[in-house]
């Protein structure tokens, strides 16, 4: 079956889906992005995901090019053409096509592309045993909140922890803090069983994941504190672990050339990925 894919208002097939050259998500990396987890057909988290996408194209002063119940329209529309029962779709939105120029062109329509995929979850084993991650500096701009789609220190980061044999690089600031991985938020556990991870401020990519898991864990009365931990901190970690939509929740069993904890996935890690994924095999809820 043909794979579908959408380009400002058309289906179309997804080998002769494009924009044009001088689309400024193309020349400037001028727009921002979702990537959303679909289950059982269905988008999971909607709602987060909209309300992020107009937190991202408001601070870049992009107009949203359609309503959040149109584009919802949209996403099934495509879920269905592509008959996805399991899987993510990928939405992006730029400022539009325009003569090259840095300063925002005067009238212009924002381009709408979305793709659809199946589902590719991390290995059994990366679940079962967990994964490694190494510590690089963090280089990016100071708004990592914003969903953009100028990812290439991400990139780059991803593909140096790759060339280490580890799955996800995490990032470190200046005062030595760990902020989140290059499309990941990162997460250790403390002695004392406490959960932390990065406040939700410009230096990290607020996650849907994160956002859900917080209120998830709390529910199932675990501590969550938001506060920056250092490299240090996490080296010394009895559990660390990560979070995204494509991850879900990985235990993270490595930092650089350290343990954490026994170097297994801990009882807190598994705890909270299983009460993560048990509602979602239920149907999300919004
Ligand atoms: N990445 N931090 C960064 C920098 C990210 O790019 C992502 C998402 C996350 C986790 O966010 P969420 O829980 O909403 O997926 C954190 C997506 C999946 C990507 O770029 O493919």
């Amino acid at each position: 079956m043909a794979r579908i894919s959408y380009v400002n208002g058309r289906f179309l097939p997804h080998a002769s889906a494009s924009v044009h050259v001088e689309d400024r998500g193309y020349q400037f990396a001028d727009g921002v992005y979702e990537v959303m987890a679909i289950r059982g057909g269905a988008p999971a988290n909607e709602a987060l995901h909209f309300a992020r996408l107009e937190r991202s194209l408001g601070a870049l002063r992009i107009a949203a090019p359609m309503s959040p119940r149109a584009l919802g329209l949209v996403i099934r529309e495509l879920v269905r053409r592509n008959r996805l029962s399991d899987g993510i779709v990928y939405l992006q939105v730029t400022r539009g096509v325009a003569p090259r120029d840095h300063r925002f062109p005067d009238h212009v329509r924002p381009s709408l592309v979305l793709t659809a995929r199946r589902a590719r979850p991390p290995s059994p084993e990366a679940v079962d045993e967990g994964v490694a991650v190494i510590a690089i500096p963090d280089i990016r701009w100071g708004r990592c909140d914003v969903k953009a789609i100028a990812l290439l220190p991400n990139a780059l980061g991803k593909q140096q922890a790759w060339e280490a044999g580890a799955y996800e690089a995490w990032q470190i600031d200046d005062a030595g803090m760990v902020t989140e991985g290059t499309s990941t938020n990162a997460w250790i556990v403390t002695d004392a069983g406490e959960v932390v991870t990065h406040p939700a401020d410009h230096a990290i990519l607020d996650g849907v994941t994160r956002v859900r898991l917080i209120e998830i864990a709390r529910a199932a009365g675990i501590t969550v504190t938001q506060r920056p931990f250092s490299l240090e901190e996490a080296k010394a970690a009895p559990e660390a672990f990560l979070t995204s939509t494509t991850a879900a929740v990985l235990p993270v069993v490595q930092i650089d050339d350290s343990l954490v904890g026994a170097g297994w996935p801990g009882p807190v890690t598994r705890r909270l990925r299983d009460l993560y994924l048990v509602p979602a095999a239920a149907g999300p809820k919004e």
